[in-house]
């Protein structure tokens, strides 16, 4: 689930203003400047992560990405959000079988969120 998360981060800028007037990255900020950091950057980090473009479901899943971001603004419901990717997951691994793709997803063109609006799936339903 972790590497879900880390590939395909729901929301990709996160929107917040310079606490105070900082250097990062080489960059300067002044304090009040509003600053985007985009999410989808930092879980593609090769630092971090070894062939980062790679989805590979084998990755240490203690690892945490960026996609709930991090620091004061880390999402306060991350915790519920985990709980209901993994109880998912569960539901759909346990009821069906021979589960794959219909057809290709069709993925909305929008430049702030990962938003798929079609994922046409065939599966048996196993009781
Ligand atoms: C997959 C689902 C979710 C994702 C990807 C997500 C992602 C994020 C991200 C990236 C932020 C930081 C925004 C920023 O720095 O500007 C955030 C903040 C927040 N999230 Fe979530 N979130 C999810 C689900 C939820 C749920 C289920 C709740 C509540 C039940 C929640 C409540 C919040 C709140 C209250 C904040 C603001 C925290 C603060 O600024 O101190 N989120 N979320």
């Amino acid at each position: 689930m972790e590497e879900v998360l880390r590939y395909r981060p729901a929301f990709y800028p996160s929107g917040n203003k310079a606490n105070a007037s900082a250097e990062a990255a080489g960059l300067h900020f002044e304090a009040g400047e509003p600053l985007s950091i985009i999410i989808g950057g930092p879980n593609r980090d090769p630092s971090r992560y070894s062939d980062p473009d790679r989805f590979d479901i084998t990755r240490d899943p203690t690892i945490w990405s960026f996609t709930f971001s991090m620091g004061p603004h880390f999402c306060l419901g991350q915790a519920l959000a985990r709980a209901e990717l993994q109880e998912t997951a569960a539901v759909i691994a346990r009821h069906t079988r021979d589960l794959e793709l219909a057809a290709e997803p069709h993925w909305l063109p929008r430049v702030m969120v990962n938003h798929v609006d079609q994922c046409p799936i065939r599966y048996r339903y196993e009781p």
